[in-house]
């Protein structure tokens, strides 16, 4: 069997299928939106669950040391950054840690600055809890790549501005950011005491000639103000599983940080996350790098395609499974481009205004499928192209 073929998941409850008609409107559509892999999960992963389940009694249990110690080896071999066990705790999900974390480093009616195109619970997190949204516009060079503004940054930061919430690498627009420029974004929130929340649950997925750096790896400093939420739901496709981590070198911000995590009563999780959680990091080196080789495969072939299709633009991320795919060139507004992609070419995909006023035009591709599934849904987009014509 092909690890990495293709995968009916139609017996499943898997949202990306059974949410299409809420959202499109329709069942017929090739789903290619939520930031999960139609992959299967690895195997040596599931057999661990499945030996799990040779016990009979799933009861409470705590997130063994020999887990976190599973994924501080994990970064250390992977992103060359050296963190202690007692600096992670347990969380169900990224998005939690994020509003808990707004929580615990501002109060209602602070401002928490966001880059934006950017996941959208970035912005409603920031809302929902009610503080002020800055929105940092990131901007594109002439060949498309994007970036921000250190300058501008440190304008828009004021008294009540007390926390950056960072996408590392960076949700939809693919970019892994480069050693400069968290130095730059880190001495402007270091000269104002802005609290960095770094989300870099993507930081397993980066593609050659790129290198993922966690920003609180770069010094003391920028460790000592960093918050870093971590966890295997994206490069094991595990997010059915509810599990990652916080990792926070700060005694002062974990003593807040767990303030707010007793409130909420986060717990410790579920017995097969935790299994799962382990193997995943312990015995995932060589699965993972045949991972990265099938969707370099299939980022190559998008961008093959795109060379001949030349009114959609792809700009190949350099980390993440999303294609951020500029359709601007086809002269529709937000609602028809949606339309057109829905309608027209069958396929289920992300708005890209949803990610922000800074999306508009846009469309974002999840290519995390079977090669075949992705020519098929390339060819689609070729046809409805032709018939637009
Ligand atoms: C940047 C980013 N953070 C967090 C999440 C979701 O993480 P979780 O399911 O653990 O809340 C996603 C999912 O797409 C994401 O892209």
């Amino acid at each position: 069997m092909d690890e990495f073929g293709e995968i009916d998941r139609s017996g499943s409850n898997a949202e990306k299928y059974t949410l299409r008609q809420k959202l499109f409107g329709t069942d017929n559509v090739q789903p290619m939106w939520v930031a999960d892999m139609d992959l299967a999960t690895p195997v040596y992963v599931l057999d661990a669950v499945r030996e799990r389940l040779i016990h009979p009694v799933l009861g409470y249990e705590i997130m063994k040391d020999s887990a976190y110690e599973a994924q501080c080896k994990w970064i250390h071999e992977h992103h060359d950054w050296e963190i202690k066990r007692e600096w992670l705790s347990y969380s169900p999900s990224v998005v939690a840690s994020i509003g808990c974390a707004i929580r615990a480093f501002s109060d209602e009616g602070d401002e928490v600055i966001v880059m934006s195109p950017v996941y959208p619970p970035f912005f409603s997190m920031v809302n929902e809890n009610n503080r002020h949204l800055i929105t940092h516009s990131l901007t594109q060079n002439s060949e498309g790549g994007y970036g921000f503004d250190s300058e501008l940054l440190r304008t828009q930061i004021t008294p009540k501005t007390k926390i950056l919430l960072l996408c590392s690498p960076h949700n939809p627009i693919g970019r892994v950011w480069r050693k400069n420029e968290l130095l730059a974004l880190g001495a402007v929130c270091l000269e104002y005491g802005v609290v960095i929340v770094s989300d870099e649950v993507h930081s397993d997925i980066v593609y050659e000639g790129h290198a993922h750096i966690p920003i609180a790896s770069l010094s003391d400093e920028l460790s000592e103000c960093t918050v870093t939420l971590l966890g295997p739901g994206k490069t094991f496709n595990m997010a059915g599983f509810g599990i990652s981590t916080v990792c926070i070198a700060s005694k002062k911000l974990r003593d807040l940080y767990d303030g707010q995590r007793r409130l909420v009563h986060f717990g410790d999780g579920a017995v097969l996350s935790h299994v799962a959680f382990e193997a995943a990091y312990t015995y995932g080196k060589e699965w993972h790098k045949a991972l990265i080789d099938h969707l370099q495969t299939n980022r190559d072939t998008i961008a093959q395609w795109s060379a001949q299709n030349t009114q959609i633009r792809f700009i190949p991320p350099q980390g993440t499974y999303l294609a951020w795919v500029d359709c601007r060139k086809l002269g529709m507004g937000d609602r028809e481009l949606r339309e057109f992609f829905i309608q027209k070419a069958g396929l289920g995909l992300s708005a890209g205004l949803s990610f922000g006023r800074e999306g508009s035009g846009f469309m974002r591709l999840n290519f995390a499928v079977s090669t075949s599934a992705l020519e098929i849904a390339l060819a689609k987009i070729g046809t409805a192209l032709k018939e637009r014509k």
